[in-house]
């Protein structure tokens, strides 16, 4: 029978015999697939990989450490961490443009990925060895998506490892070509993975730098992450995660408004809750959240991060809203 376990063993036997003696670069990104792909030929070829995260600084709340701790506690990864949080501040202050702030955080992402690609191979090289082969978390509905080539128009620049220069070139390894993503799901879980991992829900690549409507600074970024991790918190609490699609928490930067709270006025930020059901993204619809579940989210936000003073929440479908406000 077509058991997980049996996936398992065939991806590591195809593995080992693509890459054979030689080395594999992967780049993890927090996502479920790069995180299953990267563990799957981590047990094949061990330490001849090498994983490259980089720290963008736009994480949500304990994915980094995640990562950092509990990724490499079940894989026994060989992991190199580039702090690169204060270069991507730096070349994001003042910009409030979405586009622009894509554009700036898909620039430098490259910029230190293949900075620390070429560390990598490198060191490789000192110990007279290359590195031929890069891992990439590509799903079957990926492969069909851009063999398919209906060409649709460029909505968002979205944000992914690609364009890596003409000097770096190395062979795609590919483990999850085949798979849809419940089944990668399970090929995680088969690995030992942490579930917060396997079941994390869809957030994109510049991460929280796309929740901050306005210009991404540190404050505000401590602002969000708090907000985050309270809606967070309590969508798993309610027993909500498998049933939304995802929720991202957009903070209105720019926007204040009056409030009152004990006996003070505030003059505080928004925040919006965006929980959408979907199949694809493609299409969604705004998630009928119980009322008591969104009424706890309110509460402990407003009374646990000072800075906000409000709670709204977008009932846009997509069309005509985007799942992202930028
Ligand atoms: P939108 O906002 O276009 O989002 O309705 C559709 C889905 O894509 C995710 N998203 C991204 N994912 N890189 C990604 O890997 C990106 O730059 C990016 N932008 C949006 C979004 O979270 C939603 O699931």
């Amino acid at each position: 029978t077509w058991t997980m376990a049996n996936v398992v063993e065939e991806q590591v036997e195809r593995i080992r015999e693509q890459v054979g003696e030689g080395r594999a670069l992967c780049a993890l990104s927090g996502g479920v697939d790069s995180a299953v792909a990267a563990a799957l030929v981590q047990r094949a070829i061990g330490d001849r990989l090498t994983c490259v995260y980089v720290d963008h600084g736009l994480m949500r709340e304990g994915e980094t450490e995640q990562i950092e701790r509990d990724f490499v506690a079940v894989t026994g990864v060989d992991l190199r961490v580039v702090d690169a949080r204060d270069q991507f501040l730096g070349a994001l202050a003042g910009v409030a443009d979405p586009e622009e702030k894509r554009k700036i955080i898909g620039r430098e992402f490259i910029r230190v990925f293949e900075q620390a690609a070429l560390d990598v191979v490198g060191d490789a090289k000192e110990h007279g060895d290359t590195v031929d082969f890069l891992v990439q978390g590509t799903l079957y509905p990926d492969v069909v998506e851009s063999g398919g080539g209906s060409g649709t128009a460029n909505i968002k620049s979205h944000h992914n490892v690609g364009g890596l220069p003409e000097d770096l070139q190395f062979t795609l390894v590919e483990p999850l070509r085949t798979l849809f993503k419940d089944e990668v799901r399970e090929v995680g879980l088969q690995l030992g993975l942490p579930e917060a991992m396997v079941w994390r829900q869809p957030f994109p690549g510049p991460g929280l730098g796309i929740r901050i409507v306005g210009e991404v600074t540190q404050e505000r970024l401590y602002v969000l992450r708090k907000a985050d991790a309270i809606v967070r918190a309590e969508l798993t609490a309610a027993k909500l995660d498998r049933e939304i699609w995802q929720c991202p928490v957009v903070l209105l930067a720019d926007v204040r408004s009056v409030g009152v709270q004990g006996d003070g006025r505030t003059y505080g930020h928004p925040v919006v809750l965006r929980p959408v059901s979907s199949e694809d993204a493609m299409t969604a619809d705004w998630t009928r959240l119980p009322y008591d579940v969104l009424a706890r989210i309110s509460t402990r936000i407003t009374n646990e991060v000072e800075e906000i003073n409000r709670v709204t929440l977008d009932v846009t479908s997509k069309p005509p809203g985007t799942i992202e406000w930028e």
